[in-house]
């Protein structure tokens, strides 16, 4: 059977929440006396906002029963969020539970007037509901909602705690991942462990030995020793050859010319080339990189900023 690896692999308690220590041991405060305040969630994608609200969830009640997810950017309007709100907020809480749990994902999407009347929404129910919001910025929700919630902020996670998430897939698994291969997913995924877990199970699928290639592959990246390769030719003034290196990452490694530019430019500061050629590139990037926005053929400008590379 297909399954995702971030279901698959979702912690199942709060001790298993990586890189959030600080989150985590207070949360453990509230659930050790049994009650929650309103709670805030704010933090990028794939940090463990959703994990974190499902198992604080289960250590409370022991089961999900009185907890229900919503998002809030359901095209259908707050006005539908609401009813939902209102149908689950309205009957008691099953068991010996004192509260219910609404957890609303993506609350930053919701316009002003929204957040009005979800902090309407949040005071009728106080009495038999706790809101967790979950959001990438809390600066967008109002104030009243703010000042409503106790605020956690989760931090992308470090090389370290990715590294050993993937480890345990790749134990689970039955995969052999190179150093290199965690390296490059690490880059890739910045600190966002959904986008780490789904790179994994892509490469994966093509094979389970999965070597930094596979990985460049997956993610349509060229090798940073390519593209070293290919800006010291250019600037070496070996125009052909710099052009047949651009045509093999592209045709080989499926990078195409757009990505290429960006990858240039967020791994300028890695080359082994002096500065000063350094700052000359940047320049000439922003350069191409505004014409291709605007619209030009992206393989022609990739070519051009090659060939202005020489000095
Ligand atoms: N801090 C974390 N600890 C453990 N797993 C995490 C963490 N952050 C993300 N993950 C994993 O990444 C996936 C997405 O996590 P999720 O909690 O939905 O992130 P968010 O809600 O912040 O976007 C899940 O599979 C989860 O297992
Ligand atoms: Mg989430």
């Amino acid at each position: 059977m297909f399954e995702l690896w971030t279901e698959k692999y979702r912690p199942k308690k709060l001790d298993e929440i990586i890189g959030q220590d600080e989150t985590i041991k207070r949360l453990k405060a509230f659930v050790s006396k049994g009650y929650i305040p309103n709670l805030l969630f704010a933090g990028m994608q794939g940090t463990g906002k959703t994990s974190t609200a499902l198992t604080l969830v289960n250590e409370l009640f022991g089961n999900t029963e009185n907890f229900v997810e919503l998002n809030a950017s359901d095209e259908r309007g707050i006005d539908t969020i609401r009813i939902k709100i209102k149908d689950f907020a309205r009957t008691k809480p099953i068991g010996n539970a004192s509260f219910k749990i609404i957890l609303l994902d993506e609350a930053d999407a919701l316009t002003k007037d929204a957040q009005q009347a979800l902090r309407r929404t949040m005071e009728n129910y106080s009495e038999t509901c706790r809101f967790i919001l979950d959001c990438n910025y809390s600066s967008k929700l109002i104030e009243p909602i703010q000042s409503r919630c106790v605020i956690f902020r989760f931090k992308p996670l470090n090389k370290e705690d990715i590294k050993k998430y993937l480890k345990k897939i790749e134990k689970e698994e039955n995969l052999k991942i190179g150093e290199d291969a965690i390296k490059a997913i690490f880059v890739e995924c910045g600190g966002d462990l959904r986008r780490a877990t789904n790179i994994l199970q892509a490469c994966a699928s093509i094979n389970k030995e999965i070597s930094e290639d596979i990985v460049l592959k997956v993610i349509g990246k060229a090798r940073s020793k390519d593209v070293e390769e290919l800006l010291k030719l250019a600037i070496n003034g070996n125009f052909l050859d710099s052009r047949k290196k651009l045509y093999n990452l592209m045709i080989e490694q499926g990078v195409s010319p757009d990505d290429l530019l960006k990858q240039i430019y967020s791994q300028i500061f890695e080359l082994e080339i002096s500065d000063n050629e350094k700052l000359r590139i940047i320049k000439l990037l922003a350069d191409y990189e505004f014409r291709i926005v605007e619209g030009s053929n992206p393989l022609i400008q990739v070519e051009a900023f090659l060939a202005s590379l020489k000095e």
